[in-house]
């Protein structure tokens, strides 16, 4: 068993997730930041890979400006090799945290790490079982672009969300997907689009994977 998969990233129409050089951007519209944390208050987890944790710093938990009954969902860094700093945000006890590595398990408090793969990659099949037997039966899928290539490319996902924001940011910064990409457009990650919605300024379009 697996938990249902939902994948949300906010894009500008040149389908940047951040500035040239990796530094946050913020992409979203206000409108479109009420519907994330609504969305992570309806999840059980949310998962980032530890260069977002690196490159924005980012809490993850469901701010009450936009959600009244906020509760935080479980925050699910991927981090092989632990780099993860002790003073992160996502390390504050203010939600329950797991770390999922290649190297060693440990469990105190809020925190717990826990192993699954080899090398340089957790192992997100191996994984998937593994969060649905702690509880985890919704997970959201942020970021960055390396984990949704990754997601995307072993077609581990229900849904994928994009917010598309009307400017261009330009360069050769990180984009929707990155990781390796496909050798042949033939083994392009195909997507069936069954949502258009718009929030403030941006669009969403849904889609789930097509077959
Ligand atoms: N606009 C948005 O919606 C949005 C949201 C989030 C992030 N971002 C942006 O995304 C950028 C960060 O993306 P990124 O690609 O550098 O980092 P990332 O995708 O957040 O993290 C990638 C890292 O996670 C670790 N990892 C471990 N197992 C993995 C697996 N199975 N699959 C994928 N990753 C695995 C690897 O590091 P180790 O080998 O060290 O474990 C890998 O280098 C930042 O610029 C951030 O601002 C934008």
């Amino acid at each position: 068993m697996r938990p249902y998969i939902i994948i949300n990233c906010a894009m500008s129409i040149d389908g940047k997730i951040a500035m040239p050089d990796g530094r946050q951007a913020r992409i979203s519209s206000e409108e479109d930041m009420a519907r994330v944390h609504k969305l992570r208050s309806e999840v059980d987890a949310v998962l980032v890979g530890v260069g977002t944790v690196l490159a924005d710093d980012p809490k993850l938990t469901v701010k009450k400006e936009y959600v009244k009954k906020a509760r935080n969902p479980t925050r699910i860094i991927l981090d092989a090799h632990l780099r993860t700093p002790e003073n992160a945000e996502v390390m504050q006890p203010n939600a329950r945290t797991i770390i999922v590595t290649t190297e060693k398990e440990y469990k105190h408090g809020l925190l717990e790490i826990i192993k699954c793969g080899e090398g340089d990659m957790v192992d997100l099949h191996a994984l998937m079982p593994m969060l649905y037997e702690r509880g985890i039966k919704r997970l959201l899928v942020e970021g960055g672009s390396t984990v949704i290539w990754e997601f995307l490319r072993k077609k581990l996902f229900d849904e994928l969300h994009v917010y598309i924001a009307p400017f261009v940011i330009g360069g050769k910064g990180p984009t929707m997907a990155g990781g390796k990409g496909i050798d042949s457009i033939e083994d392009a990650i195909k997507l069936n689009l069954f949502a258009i919605e718009r929030y403030g300024e941006g669009i969403v379009l849904k889609f789930t994977p097509s077959q």
